[in-house]
Parts: C-alpha cells; sequence; structure tokens
C-alpha cells in the first residue's frame, strides 16, 4: 500500500493531518491480535489522524498497546463527558476521563481532547470550556474540540473557543454541508464522522433506509468503471473543499484497503459533483 495519501491544515492547530483519518470505534468486535494488525496498518497506510473516546469500548487501551511505540507518527485525539452510566456533564468527570484517557492510551497528553456531543445548555451549566481551558494550562491537552451538530453548532462557533469541531457528514447525510464551510471559515479545524455512510448495507454496516437516497438519486451511474458505491460516498465527502480529515471506522483489512484507494484518487470531478448535488437535492437530501 503506497503511504501518501493528501493532507490539509486543520484549522487553527495548523496541524498538517491526512484527509482519511481513522475512527477508533470498532463497530464489529476484534480480537487483541486483530486490532494490533488493524491499528499498525492504518499507520502504515499513511494515515496520520486517530479519534477515539473515553467510552469507546477497550479502543483506547488498544492503541495505548498496540501504538504507543509510535507515538510521533500520528494525531491522537479523544473525547470526554463520557461515563458508563452514559454522559455526566460536569468537571469532575471531564477530569476523571482524562486522567483515565492519559493511562490507558499511555501518554502524559493528547492532541486534541474533545467534548462527546454536549447541548449548548449542558456545555453552560457545567462550565465545560473553561475545563477543557485548564486541561490545556495543565499540559495534559494540546488543543480543544467540539463533538456536535445542529442546533447547537452556531452557538458553539460564535464562542470562538474551540479549534477543531467533530461533525457528521456524506452524500447521504447534508445536513452540514454549508455549516462545514462557515467552521473552516471561523478558522476551525473541520473532523468528520459517518464519512462512508457506514458503508453500503451488506458489504458494510450502512442501513438500507439510510442508503435509499442513494439508489433514489441514482448517485450509482455517477461511479467510476470498478468503484464501489461506498468509495464513491468517500470520495464524495473528500471533495467538499472544507473537509479537513474523514475519521472512517473499519474493522476489515479490505476496507482500509479501499478507502486508501479513494481518497488516492481524489475527489470528484466538478460536473460529476454538481451533477451528485443536483440528484440529491432533487429527492430532498439538501443541506440544512
Ligand atoms: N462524536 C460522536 O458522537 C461519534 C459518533 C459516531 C462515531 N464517531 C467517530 O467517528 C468514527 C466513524 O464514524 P462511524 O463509524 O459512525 O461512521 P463511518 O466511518 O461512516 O462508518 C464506519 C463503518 O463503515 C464500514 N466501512 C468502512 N469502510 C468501508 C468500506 N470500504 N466498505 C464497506 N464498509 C466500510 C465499517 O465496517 P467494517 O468494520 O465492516 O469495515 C465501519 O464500521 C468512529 O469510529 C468514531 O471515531 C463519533
Amino acid at each position: 500500500m503506497s503511504n501518501t495519501l493528501p493532507t490539509a491544515t486543520l484549522g487553527r492547530t495548523g496541524l498538517e493531518v491526512t484527509r482519511l483519518g481513522f475512527g477508533a470505534a470498532h463497530r464489529r468486535s476484534m480480537t487483541d491480535e486483530e486490532m494490533n494488525t488493524q491499528l499498525n496498518a492504518v499507520l502504515d497506510a499513511g494515515i496520520n489522524f486517530i479519534d477515539t473516546a473515553n467510552d469507546y469500548g477497550n479502543s483506547e487501551e488498544m492503541i495505548g498497546r498496540h501504538l504507543r511505540h509510535r507515538r510521533d507518527e500520528y494525531v491522537l485525539a479523544t473525547k470526554c463527558g463520557c461515563h458508563p452510566d452514559g454522559h455526566i456533564w460536569t468537571r469532575e468527570n471531564l477530569f476523571r476521563g482524562l486522567h483515565e484517557s492519559l493511562e490507558r492510551m499511555r501518554v502524559d497528553s493528547v492532541d486534541i481532547m474533545q467534548l462527546h456531543n454536549p447541548s449548548v445548555a449542558e456545555c453552560e451549566q457545567g462550565e465545560l470550556v473553561q475545563a477543557l481551558q485548564d486541561m490545556r494550562s495543565q499540559g495534559k491537552v494540546r488543543w480543544i474540540g467540539m463533538s456536535t451538530t445542529l442546533p447547537h453548532l452556531p452557538t458553539y462557533l460564535s464562542w470562538d473557543v474551540f479549534d477543531a469541531y467533530q461533525i457528521p457528514y456524506s452524500a447521504l447525510e447534508r445536513d452540514h454541508e454549508v455549516w462545514l464551510t462557515t467552521t473552516a471559515q471561523a478558522g476551525a479545524g473541520t473532523i468528520i464522522r459517518g464519512g462512508v455512510a457506514l458503508g453500503k448495507p451488506g458489504v458494510g454496516l450502512g442501513k438500507s433506509e439510510s442508503w435509499q437516497a442513494y439508489t433514489e438519486a441514482g448517485l450509482a451511474d455517477l461511479r467510476q468503471a470498478d468503484e464501489s458505491d461506498t468509495s464513491f460516498v468517500l470520495r464524495y465527502t473528500l471533495t467538499h473543499p472544507d473537509v479537513h480529515t474523514i475519521i472512517v471506522g473499519t474493522t476489515n483489512p479490505a476496507h482500509l484497503a479501499e478507502n486508501v484507494q479513494a481518497i488516492q484518487a481524489g475527489p470528484l470531478s466538478a460536473d460529476v459533483y454538481a451533477e451528485a448535488k443536483q440528484r440529491l437535492d432533487r429527492i430532498g437530501v439538501t443541506p440544512a
């Protein structure tokens, strides 16, 4: 596998990240050995951005165990606010999560600490921004981020405190298409989840209801010869100029290789991109 992947600057962090990142939320169970192989294959493929969270099962432990020796090869992002009983939006729980995450990943600091989807009210009531800023002052976190969606995103952007945002986006989920541009123009980095819409049903884990739009819009007709449907969706995500890194998760080495290949094939041509958008618009899959 070639190790050249296109990169983008993750907003004001200045970090140069590969536009294909890795989401470590393993949606299918894997053995320790499979995780070792998969995580190292991610870095061997040239991917330099890994996203995890305090509540992604043993994901942080696996990163600590299998990738600690390669720590200088990737940007490490995790999330806090998670708790075994659900999310708890207090300063105390954020710091509990931070210390646990550092210990599990065997590191002294992480590059990006993201809040794991609090509402604006939860963020204000818990004074969560202050807690993140204190983590940064203590040298345990380099940059602070927010994983969020509409309707919260505009308020968070108006605070101008987050260095990066994690936002869902794909051809099949275009709600944030315009907001990604607003976010990048505000100087923040954009980290995209859901960039392959969980993979085509039957091949990946996507649901037929979510992929109905793909069929209805006739997007398969716009694929290159021998391109898979999942790859086309990934390249649609990549074509958005304000998408910095797409943290696709996979437990399948063949899927990892296919995703790398899709990103290396590059964005859709201008005419295919415009046609895909028009077809999606026509069936009502539009930006919010
Ligand atoms: N902040 C949040 O609230 C939040 C929520 C969800 C996710 N996330 C983060 O975002 C990452 C990605 O999000 P996501 O898992 O929701 O969405 P996603 O990246 O669109 O989908 C990942 C799933 O797609 C399948 N897949 C990947 N490549 C494929 C391919 N080439 N062909 C067919 N199927 C393929 C994988 O199944 P296989 O294992 O079978 O390949 C995987 O489980 C997560 O790992 C996590 O880090 C964050």
